[in-house]
C-alpha cells in the first residue's frame, strides 16, 4: 500500500490492525519529513476568537428543528462507537459491560476549581432540556435526534476556567474490560476531542445525559456525551470521564490518526470536500419506510447552524481551518 492509500481508509474501513499499524508509521513518518508538504492540518494556533454577541432570537432557533426525526431504533442501532466494535450494529449488539453509576469526571487544568466530580455533582442544579437536532457524520450519512442534555458551557463555568483556558479537551473512559473494542488498535485509546474555548462555551454545545426522553444506551454513549451539531459526528465523544482546560491545542483521536482527513475544526462544510469523497449531499436515517437511508439531500453549512455559530470563525479560511 502506497503512503498517500494508506493515509486515505475512510472512517468505516479502519478494522485491520496491519492497515492500522502501517498507517500510524505512515503519519509519524510524515511528522518527521515536513518536506513531503502533506502535512495537513497544521500545529499553529487558529486566530482568536471574535466574541460577538449572540441575537437570542437567532440562538433559540437553533434549538430545534420541525424536519422528520429518526427512530429511537434506528437512532439505536446503526451506530459509531469503536469501543464496542467497527461495525454499525455492533455497538447495539455488544454485552452491556459499561458501568454508568457511580461515574466520576475529573476536571482540571486551567481553572480555579478542579475536581473529581460525580456525574449528579456534575450536573447539579442543572434540569436536563430537550434539544433537537441534526447530527451529520463525516461519512455521509445523518440522524435528526431528540437530546436530553445541559448546555456545556453552564457546567464549565462552574470550574472558573483562567485565561489561559484557550481549549477544551475531553477524554473517554479507557477500561478494556467494559469497552472490549479497546483490546483492538482500530483507534489510540483512549477516545480525545477537543473544542476551542468558545466552541465548549457555545449555548448549542450540549453535554447530553439522554435521548428521547430517556437515559442514553450504551451505544449512545451512557451515561454522558458531547452532542456538538454544527460539527461531523465524531467531535461528540461519547462516555466521557475527564475534561481538561488547557492553553495550546489538543490532541484529538481522528486528527492524530490521519489529519489531512479528520481536522481539528471539523465544521460540516459542502465546500471543502474530504480528501476521497465529497461532502456535498448527506443521507438522513429518517426512520420512516422500510429504507433505512431517505433520499440525498444537500448538505449545508455548519449542518444547517451557520446562523447561530459562522460568526465563530469571522475571518478564518475554513478551507485551512478544516
Ligand atoms: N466517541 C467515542 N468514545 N468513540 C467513538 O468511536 N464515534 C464518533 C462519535 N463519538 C465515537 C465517539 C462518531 S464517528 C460519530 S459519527 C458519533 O459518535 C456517532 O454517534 P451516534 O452513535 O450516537 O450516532
Amino acid at each position: 500500500m502506497s503512503l498517500r492509500d494508506a493515509l486515505r481508509i475512510p472512517l468505516r474501513e479502519i478494522t485491520d490492525e496491519a492497515v492500522y499499524r502501517e498507517r500510524r508509521h505512515l503519519v509519524a513518518a510524515l511528522m518527521a519529513a515536513p518536506a513531503l508538504g502533506i502535512t495537513g492540518c497544521s500545529r499553529a494556533e487558529a486566530p482568536p476568537p471574535p466574541g460577538k454577541p449572540l441575537d437570542p432570537t437567532r440562538l433559540k432557533a437553533g434549538f430545534g428543528t420541525r424536519e422528520e426525526r429518526t427512530t429511537f431504533q434506528d437512532a439505536s442501532t446503526y451506530n459509531n462507537f469503536y469501543e464496542f466494535g467497527t461495525g454499525k450494529a455492533d455497538p447495539s449488539r455488544a454485552p452491556k459491560t459499561l458501568r454508568t453509576s457511580p461515574w466520576t469526571v475529573a476536571v482540571g487544568g486551567a481553572c480555579a476549581k478542579p475536581g473529581r466530580v460525580s456525574l449528579d455533582d456534575l450536573l447539579r442544579g442543572q434540569k436536563p432540556e430537550e434539544r433537537v437536532y441534526r447530527l451529520r457524520c463525516v461519512e455521509g450519512w445523518s440522524m435528526v435526534i431528540p437530546w436530553l442534555g445541559v448546555p456545556l458551557g453552564e457546567v464549565l463555568k462552574r470550574f472558573q476556567p483562567s485565561s489561559k483556558a484557550k481549549y477544551v479537551a475531553f477524554t473517554t473512559l479507557n477500561d478494556r474490560k467494559q469497552m472490549p473494542g479497546q483490546s483492538y488498535p482500530s483507534l489510540d485509546w483512549p477516545y480525545r476531542e477537543g473544542l476551542r474555548i468558545d466552541e465548549a462555551m457555545h449555548p448549542l454545545t450540549l453535554l447530553a445525559t439522554g435521548m428521547y426522553g430517556k437515559a442514553l444506551p450504551q451505544q449512545n454513549g451512557a451515561p454522558l456525551r458531547l452532542v456538538v451539531p454544527w460539527k461531523y459526528g465524531f467531535k461528540s465523544i461519547k462516555s466521557i470521564v475527564a475534561i481538561t482546560f488547557t492553553e495550546k491545542r489538543p490532541l484529538t483521536s481522528w486528527n492524530e490518526m490521519a489529519s489531512d482527513e479528520y481536522g481539528f475544526f471539523s465544521n460540516v462544510n459542502p465546500a471543502v470536500d474530504h480528501p476521497r469523497w465529497s461532502q456535498k449531499t448527506e443521507r438522513r436515517i429518517a426512520g420512516t419506510g422500510s429504507k433505512l437511508f431517505a433520499d440525498r439531500i444537500p448538505t449545508r453549512a455548519f449542518n444547517g447552524y451557520g446562523d447561530q455559530v459562522a460568526s465563530l470563525y469571522a475571518g478564518m479560511d475554513l478551507r485551512k481551518w478544516y
